[in-house]
């Protein structure tokens, strides 16, 4: 990630759910990266986008039953995801639905020109779809004739006349470009898995379906509509093409999501670019997934949670801080609200909460800034933990910050600066507390936007006073 270019995706989300932590836990972290990166490289060189997956099956019949016109039904929902969204503070540059007309025709034009070269075919599919997951299931993936992801959706068996791109003849060129390096699957043990299952064989992928009320059709013969993970992959690239400035960010440096899509995001998608005659992704990374309270989120057990309802009980700041600081980026976890409760209490409202609480309160005391504030800068702090980033390890990144936060406590703890009746001298450990504190906001500023606002806005002042609290104690 040296370029001087930044492009970061996520998955764009079905509009048929309602977004759930595990949904914001991928767009937090994305959110996290893009704001790294544009302190780093400059606003002008990042380019974040997320958005929305609006066609198939699925969506037309969660429409039907709210009694909507599918439009209206999507419009509805990606205007939600928006307002989800901008209350975790994300900030996408753009926002993309595979219902935009642009979006359509670039979807077409890619395919024709694939049809073209004759790597398209027709042939009749024989298989069971889970309209669940859109797409169709191997015998080894139902579990007790169902699909362990929606087991209370009833596989469909389906022949049909389907295109099919012809992926078995890609593999071979997806290996050799996964082996040189050209693109990273992250983290290596998923790398693992992927090299394993395209050694065991890839077959030939359906791209069309027929009878699919709602959809892109297939442009030579639109009896057909085009499978909906092809339309959205596709995504990523017609964002370059249809947003003005953005063609030279073209390929993505990370496409991120979480494990559950790796197959389509690592494999498929490069066959389909290949065949495109398009340049490749430079990095897949895929993150673990969430249970929450042991199980899967669903909405039968009642235990999804819901991401707005942590924004009100703990403020925005620090449901970001839950959640990327949940488990290791890479790793799989269970979220639980009682363990969110105790973090929330102990590292943001008795720690950096108390923290900056007491040296400002102390700093109330001085006639003036005890730092020479205006010479520290927020690029050159942020440059300290580049290396979290480019190995993908941001949580470790704020992790870092939450131990000069603890070595700073400890350090105030031995000094007792309370105790100090010579303003002088109290000014002098002050020094310190507050440069470390400077740095702490800058540090901060990717991860809690407005938390690091309120800690520069304290302690780079000539005059320091004491503010309300940042975190309330729950
Ligand atoms: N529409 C497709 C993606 C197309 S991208 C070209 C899709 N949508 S989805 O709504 O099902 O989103 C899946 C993604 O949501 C996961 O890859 C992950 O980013 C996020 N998560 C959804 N549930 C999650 C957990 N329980 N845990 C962690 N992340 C999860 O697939």
């Amino acid at each position: 990630m040296s370029d001087k270019k930044f492009y970061i995706t996520t998955p764009i989300y079905y509009v048929n759910d309602k977004l759930h932590i595990g949904h914001a836990y991928t767009t937090i972290m994305a959110d996290v990266y893009a704001r790294y990166y544009r302190e780093i490289l400059g606003k002008e060189s990042v380019f974040f986008l997320t958005g929305a997956d609006e066609h198939g099956l699925k969506i037309f019949q969660s429409a039907e039953k709210k009694g909507l016109q599918p439009q209206e039904f999507v419009d509805k929902a990606a205007s939600e995801f928006k307002n989800v969204w901008s209350k975790l503070n994300i900030s996408y540059d753009e926002f993309i639905r595979t219902t935009d007309p642009r979006h359509i025709k670039i979807v077409q034009d890619f395919l024709q020109q694939i049809y073209d070269k004759g790597l398209i075919y027709k042939a009749t599919y024989k298989g069971i779809y889970c309209i669940g997951c859109e797409k169709y299931l191997s015998q080894e993936e139902i579990v007790g004739n169902v699909c362990p992801s929606h087991p209370n959706l009833s596989l469909v068996e389906q022949e049909e006349e389907n295109y099919f791109l012809k992926l078995k003849e890609l593999s071979s060129k997806v290996l050799s470009e996964i082996n040189k390096g050209t693109y990273a699957i992250l983290p290596e043990e998923r790398r693992n898995e992927i090299l394993g299952k395209i050694k065991q064989g890839i077959e030939d992928i359906s791209i069309s379906r027929v009878g699919i009320p709602w959809g892109v059709p297939v442009p030579w013969d639109d009896k057909h509509t085009v499978y909906v993970w092809v339309d959205a992959l596709i995504n990523y690239y017609s964002a370059t093409q249809i947003y003005p400035g953005r063609k030279e960010f073209w390929p993505a440096s990370v496409h991120l999501m979480a494990k559950d899509i790796l197959w389509f995001h690592s494999v498929i998608w490069e066959g389909m670019l290949i065949a495109g005659n398009l340049s490749l992704p430079k990095n897949i990374f895929a993150h673990g997934f969430f249970t929450s309270n042991g199980q899967k989120m669903s909405k039968t057990l009642g235990n999804v949670i819901d991401p707005i309802d942590l924004v009100t009980e703990y403020g925005v700041d620090a449901t970001r801080y839950l959640l990327v600081t949940a488990f290791q980026f890479g790793q799989d976890g269970d979220i639980s609200l009682s363990r969110f409760k105790e973090k929330y209490n102990s590292d943001l409202a008795n720690g950096i909460g108390n923290l900056v609480a007491r040296v400002s309160k102390l700093a109330e005391k001085l006639t003036g800034n005890p730092t020479d504030f205006k010479k520290f800068s927020q690029k050159e702090s942020l440059e300290k933990i580049e290396k979290y980033f480019t190995e993908f390890h941001p949580d470790d990144a704020l992790r870092f910050v939450w131990s000069k936060i603890n070595t700073l406590d400890k350090k105030i703890a031995e000094e007792k600066p309370w105790e100090e009746e010579s303003i002088e001298n109290l000014g002098k450990l002050l020094k310190t507390y507050i440069e470390n504190l400077i740095e702490i906001g800058y540090l901060l500023k990717p991860f809690m936007p407005e938390t690091s606002v309120k800690i520069l806005e304290i302690f780079t002042q000539s005059k320091i006073s004491k503010p309300e609290a940042l975190f309330l104690r729950k």
